[in-house]
């Protein structure tokens, strides 16, 4: 089985039967169809804030579902000209930045202790085939991205910003961590693949404007299908 966890705006574009499936860390809201399964990371309706999302139970319905692939999308503010607003990239790397975030399975309560290794958190082979099926369209994309998570759910301050920047952060989002780690901790293979709605803080004379309506779901059906190509090919 492969998995895609996806956010905002998917549950209206891509029509599949979602229901509430249950787990040991609590409950899901996905959509299994054709061998793949569409997790809403924020819930039907869009409720649950970045800092509230249940990311132990999600990952852990991909390892009840026996996944061995996941593809994670994930919408953020670029930071550096590297990713450009309406532009697509693939993370290579994170910086987290959250707290009060349940991010470990092994953390000596339901499982032992454990440090994991996080030089390696995005597969190769996914990676290849994410970039192939974004070429076959005739798309460019970013192929190596860092990715700062903020705790949410309010926006960067102009300062914080030119922080990340400094930091090496190319793009800034709520979500990544903790779920990329959940998901290598359970040693399933993921990519993880971003697209630009903003500039974040500071960068945009105007201030922050968000891609809306019709060129923003455009954007994210244009992601999924390079997703589900991808997993078709893994
Ligand atoms: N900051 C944090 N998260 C985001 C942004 C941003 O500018 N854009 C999309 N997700």
């Amino acid at each position: 089985m492969k998995a895609i966890i996806a956010g905002t705006g998917i549950e209206e574009i891509i029509n599949k039967d979602f229901r509430t499936y249950s787990t040991e860390y609590g409950d899901v809201d996905a959509a299994i169809d054709g061998g793949i399964i569409y997790i809403l990371r924020h819930k039907s309706g869009h409720t649950m804030a970045p800092h509230l999302i249940n990311y132990r139970a999600n990952a852990k319905f991909l390892e009840d579902m026996e996944v061995t692939h996941a593809i994670t999308t994930h919408a953020v503010g670029s930071i550096t000209e590297r990713l450009l607003p309406t532009g697509i990239g693939i993370a290579s790397d994170f910086i987290d930045f959250t707290n009060g975030r349940a991010s470990s399975f092994y953390d000596g309560v339901d499982r032992p202790l454990e440090s994991f290794a996080m030089n390696d958190v995005f597969d190769d082979e996914l990676r290849f085939q994410v970039i192939r099926a974004s070429v076959e369209r005739g798309l460019r994309i970013s192929p190596q991205l860092t990715y700062i998570t903020t705790n949410g759910p309010r926006l960067e301050s102009k300062a914080e910003i030119r922080a990340f920047r400094n930091w090496g952060a190319d793009v800034v989002g709520m979500t990544m961590n903790p779920e990329v780690n959940l998901i290598h901790e359970l040693k399933i293979k993921l990519c993880s693949i971003l697209f630009s709605i903003n500039w974040a803080a500071g960068l945009d004379e105007e201030g922050i404007s968000f891609i809306e309506g019709e060129s923003r779901k455009k954007l994210v059906r244009t992601v999924l299908d390079i997703a589900i190509d991808a997993l078709s090919e893994v």
